[in-house]
């Protein structure tokens, strides 16, 4: 038995963004837009919204961020949010959203490091815009926030969390510099392949995360050389959608695991973090397979996923590591110790990733020392 839950609707293309202040209006009268440092909500179509409160936000959200903008949101008394930026603008929003029918604070409903505390069962309806090609959050049912406190990312998880329309104009992701590019775009596609690889899957998200696979696998090299290339954008944003899509419906693994306490641990960007891992956490995830599982489906996926990644039917798994690891190294990305990780940290790092939610679709379950190799390896 599966289930798949989406937005409530899905609008993608080039231009579509001109349609945002028509679709935003059908929802309602007080508008809240949430938008990043990076675009002025003076000009073009969020300049057409009828007097809306603006929310500028810059970094990706935090406990105490959170907490005021969700103050300062409750006397707008919005009937729509608008999320107008990258995955952090998004994540923010959709936590707003959800949160100002709640009487509890944000670390209440946080999960892993806050009391879980179910967050409401409605949300103010959210139109998420995004303008970076990488999180899919504007198809998700979660929002990473990050507590400083407790030096580690943890998620905001709801239903009622998924917009109510999600907008995906690759043309707002043109000026995305070669750093947002890279970082944004290794998201999308550690997103595809977790997922086609998960404990988790099922055929719904197995479409959509091959399908995003082969998108970012074409088009991120392209995107990241040439900021203007339309077409490897399109495969991008689309790459990105299908990511959210498939992870929302599945799990994504421990590359995310690593992800959550390396975010706190450094405070580099998410998308970074995970391409620092994503090659070795291949490699140990195969050979525990092969040790202890070697009857799992998931080896001829990571099979597939080499096939698809380096475009090779010959392809070997030692052959997309190998694609994973040059990827990386061409877009730029660092190790570990270059985005900031102490090898003091190594352990806690490692506890952590261990208790956090993405490890559970993990195709095998790692042991400590497994999780300690990945990051010493991948520093
Ligand atoms: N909710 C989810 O399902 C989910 C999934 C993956 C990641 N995330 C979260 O998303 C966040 C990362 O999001 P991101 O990778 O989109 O980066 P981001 O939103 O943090 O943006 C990175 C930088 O790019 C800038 N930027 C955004 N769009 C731009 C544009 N069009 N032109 C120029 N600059 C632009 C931003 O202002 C910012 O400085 C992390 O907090 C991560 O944990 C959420």
């Amino acid at each position: 038995m599966f289930t798949f839950s989406t937005a409530s609707r899905i609008v993608v293309g080039a231009g579509t963004a001109q349609q945002v202040p028509g679709l935003v209006e059908r929802l309602g009268e007080r508008v809240l837009v949430v938008h990043g440092h990076h675009s002025d909500p003076g000009t073009g179509p969020l300049a057409e919204l009828a007097s809306p409160t603006l929310v500028p936000w810059t970094g990706e959200p935090t406990v105490e961020g959170l907490q005021h903008a969700v103050e300062s949101a409750r006397a707008a008394r919005p009937d729509v949010v608008v999320a107008w930026g990258g995955g952090s603008v998004i994540d923010l929003a959709k936590s707003i959203a959800v949160l100002l029918a709640s009487g509890h604070d944000v670390l209440d409903h946080l999960e892993v490091i806050g009391a879980g505390v179910p967050l409401p069962t409605t949300s103010v309806p959210v139109v998420a815009v995004p303008t970076t090609a990488g999180t899919g959050a504007e198809v998700t049912a979660n929002a990473p926030i990050l507590s400083p406190e407790h030096g580690v990312k943890a998620s905001l998880r709801s239903p009622a969390m998924l917009p109510a329309l999600a907008l995906v104009d690759p043309e707002l992701t043109l000026t995305c510099p070669p750093g947002v590019t890279a970082s944004a775009g290794l998201d999308a596609l550690t997103q595809c392949l977790e997922p086609l690889t998960s404990i988790k899957a099922n055929p719904i998200t197995d479409a959509l995360a091959r399908e995003g696979l082969g998108r970012a696998s074409r088009g991120l090299r392209h995107a990241f050389a040439d900021g203007g290339d339309l077409a490897a954008r399109t495969d991008m944003s689309l790459a990105a959608l299908l990511s959210g899509m498939a992870l929302a419906n599945s799990k994504l693994g421990a590359v995310h695991g690593l992800a959550a306490p390396l975010g706190g641990a450094t405070g580099a960007a998410h998308g970074a973090l995970c391409a620092a891992v994503l090659a070795t956490t291949t490699e140990v995830n195969v050979r525990a397979l092969e040790e202890r599982e070697p009857d799992s489906p998931a080896l001829a996926r990571y099979l597939e996923a080499a096939r698809i990644m380096t475009g090779q039917r010959s392809a070997s798994v030692a052959d997309g590591v190998a694609w994973i690891r040059e990827t990386v190294e061409l877009l730029g990305v660092p190790g570990l110790a270059s985005l900031g990780l102490d090898p003091d940290e190594h352990e806690r790092t490692a506890d952590a990733a261990l208790a956090a939610s993405s490890m559970a679709g993990n195709p095998i379950r790692l042991t400590r020392d497994e999780v300690l190799e990945i990051l010493e390896r991948s520093s």
